[in-house]
């Protein structure tokens, strides 16, 4: 192995960043965090059957905002919501004001297949939409503090300009190829408060995915990186699709700057993106 930063230096299983973040080892009752897992992350696999996908960024989404108290919360990538959800129960555990912002580029009343887990545990699906499921099956005293935008996740900088908002706290989990990694985290530092945290999804090495080659190339020598190993019970394939990466997990003030949206190479990177999604499309074509 050659990459240190990743294998040994300070790759740390994830309930025990959440238990340095609670300055205690104690277990935790993550029942409410895995109902919402069940209606929002669950997914079925030909082979596994059904299983929940990546439980574990529930727990830790929820204990650095309720740690960091971030006023102004950014998820880029929506999905079905688990995140932001999460992020929301922790925002009304603490009781203190904040705004979710979660943005994809799906539009909340577009109709898809939904799995879930209903209250008895029977897996089932449904065809329905972001806003009639969050709706119908998750509280509205979380609901009621996210705002959901139909849009381009790089270009989460002209959302929050906007509104006149800059982020405390990023959660990037939206295309995590390399392009589209790198667009979405200089779009969002662009718009981010000083001492601002990042969090990504697929820290892996996983073929297509760029984020580690984003965070190990350009962010580990400017910043604190604190790698996250998964729990087993993640998932069926923990070992090879779930980890997950904080950059500055203390929040320190870092003076760095990155590509501008409305630069070159920021065209640039998103020209690039496009070619390569015409390209694996194509490919996807020929091969089915
Ligand atoms: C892995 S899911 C997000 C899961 C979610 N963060 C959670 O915790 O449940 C990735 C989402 O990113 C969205 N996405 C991918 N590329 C995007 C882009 N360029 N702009 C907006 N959304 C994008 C997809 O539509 C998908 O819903």
């Amino acid at each position: 192995m050659t990459n240190t930063k990743y294998d040994s230096v300070s790759l740390m299983k994830v309930s025990d960043f959440i238990g340095l973040l609670y300055g205690d080892s104690g277990a935790r009752d993550w029942s409410e965090m895995r109902r919402f897992a069940n209606l929002t992350a669950l997914r079925n696999h030909p082979d596994h059957g059904y299983f929940v996908s990546n439980f574990w960024r529930g727990p830790l989404l929820y204990s650095l905002v309720r740690k960091l108290h971030p006023k102004i919360i950014v998820e880029l990538g929506t999905g079905r919501g688990y995140g932001a959800v999460a992020m929301a129960a922790a925002v009304r555990d603490e009781a203190y004001e904040a705004q979710i912002h979660t943005i994809d580029l799906t539009p909340e009343t577009s109709e898809f297949e939904w799995i879930y887990a209903d209250e008895n545990g029977i897996e089932t699906s449904r065809s329905t939409s972001l806003c009639s499921f969050w709706g119908k099956e998750l509280p509205a005293e979380l609901t009621n503090r996210i705002s959901f935008h139909c849009a381009d996740t790089a270009t989460v900088h002209s959302i929050l300009e906007q509104e006149s908002l800059e982020a405390d706290l990023v959660f990037i989990d939206g295309d995590h190829s390399y392009f589209g990694v790198a667009l979405d985290f200089y779009s969002s530092h662009s718009r981010s408060a000083e001492g601002a945290v990042f969090v990504f999804d697929d820290y892996s090495d996983r073929s297509g995915y760029g984020v580690k080659r984003l965070i190990d190339g350009q962010l580990s020598d400017l910043y604190e990186i604190q790698p996250l190993d998964m729990e087993s019970d993640s998932a069926y394939d923990v070992e090879m699709d779930h980890r997950m990466a904080v950059v500055n997990p203390r929040g320190h003030s870092v003076d760095v700057s990155f590509p501008k949206p409305g630069s070159l190479r920021f065209a640039m990177l998103d020209l690039r993106r496009n070619i390569r999604s015409i390209l694996v499309n194509i490919v996807r074509r020929v091969r089915s």
